[in-house]
């Protein structure tokens, strides 16, 4: 295992890299408009570092590291099972490679494909839910296989667990799931030659930014609607959450990184609800079009806004 990331410029290949797993909140949808508002010292080459600290499926991570040049990427998660998986990409793609192939095969010839999804979710359930993702084991390849078979057989691809930890997500309904992807594994083990993945808090950018840096904040967003603010879980990310981020940008921003945050915008259902205009008074509030299902319109597909907020 490489103690230390390779730095990007030390690698002339090209990459094509696509998100592994479907994660909720994933941006490709609106990639066309985050690229638009992207620093112009990122797309000339000017930005040593990428930091992005809530990674998720990466979609925004792996467009950038396919279409720009910099040094070295830092990415966190609280989730240590993409903390694992990127890893297990980054070390050991190839044993995990080994492991899908047999996942896939498994799968393609068993007669009752509910029982095997659910036989894959009851292993998975076993493995120690306190880890410690940072610190790497070989055992973290078998993890991952489980993680992306998991995520292409499960009910829309979602990643859910209950108070215990366990993964309880149904089976999901596909004809031929893609459990396997091997080139795009190979594509995106390249672009995670050169970054270090942290499970750790956002706050953790502090400890890495500096002025030839480039912050991509995607916090889970803020409820658009009281009702559904209301029965959020202890532990998620509310409106004390988003204010310590708040408090996070303002940090990095003295230390003059360059920096680029998305949520969700209130004032779709309450004019009124100036809460991120208020936050984030002192830097540039984009409002931008986005398509989402929205479930109080039968009538199916509809748009909403979304915020991109910059400090440059
Ligand atoms: C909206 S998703 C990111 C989506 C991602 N940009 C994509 O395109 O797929 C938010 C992520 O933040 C992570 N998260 C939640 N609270 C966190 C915290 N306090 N620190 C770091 N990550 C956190 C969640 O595990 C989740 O993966």
């Amino acid at each position: 295992m490489n103690a230390y990331p390779v730095l990007k410029n030390e690698v002339f290949e090209e990459i094509n890299a696509k998100p592994v797993l479907k994660w909720a909140g994933g941006k490709g949808m609106l990639l066309p408009k985050i690229t638009e508002h992207l620093p112009t010292k990122l797309k000339f080459g000017a930005i040593k570092r990428y930091i992005e600290p809530f990674i998720g499926g990466g979609a925004v991570f792996f467009d950038i590291a396919n279409n720009y040049n910099f040094e070295d990427a830092y990415l966190f998660d609280i989730n240590p099972e993409l903390v694992i998986l990127y890893n297990v990409i980054k070390y050991d793609v190839d044993d995990l490679i080994t492991e899908l192939f047999e996942l896939q095969h498994r799968y393609n010839i068993s007669e009752d494909k509910t029982n095997f999804y659910y036989a894959v979710r009851d292993e998975y359930n076993l493995f120690d839910k306190q880890i410690d993702a940072n610190n790497y084991t070989k055992d973290f390849v078998r993890r991952a296989a489980l993680t992306v078979c998991l995520n292409r057989t499960c009910f829309n691809g979602l990643y859910r667990v209950n108070s215990k930890g366990l993964f309880n997500v149904p089976v999901g309904k596909y004809k031929n799931p893609r459990i396997l992807d091997e080139d795009n594994l190979r594509e995106v083990a390249k672009a995670l030659q050169y970054a270090t993945i942290i499970q750790t808090d956002f706050a953790k950018v502090l400890n890495y930014v500096n002025k030839d840096s480039f912050v991509y904040y995607d916090p889970p967003y803020r409820p658009i609607n009281a009702s559904s603010f209301n029965s959020y879980a202890v532990g998620d990310f509310d409106d004390n959450e988003q204010k310590r981020l708040q408090c996070v940008f303002v940090k990095a921003d003295k230390v003059g990184a360059l920096q680029m945050l998305s949520n969700s915008d209130p004032t779709n259902y309450n004019p009124d609800d100036n809460f991120f205009d208020d936050l984030y008074a002192k830097y540039n509030i984009h409002r931008i079009w986005a398509k989402r299902m929205i479930n109080s319109n039968p009538n199916g597909r509809d748009g909403v806004r979304e915020l991109l907020i910059t400090n440059y």
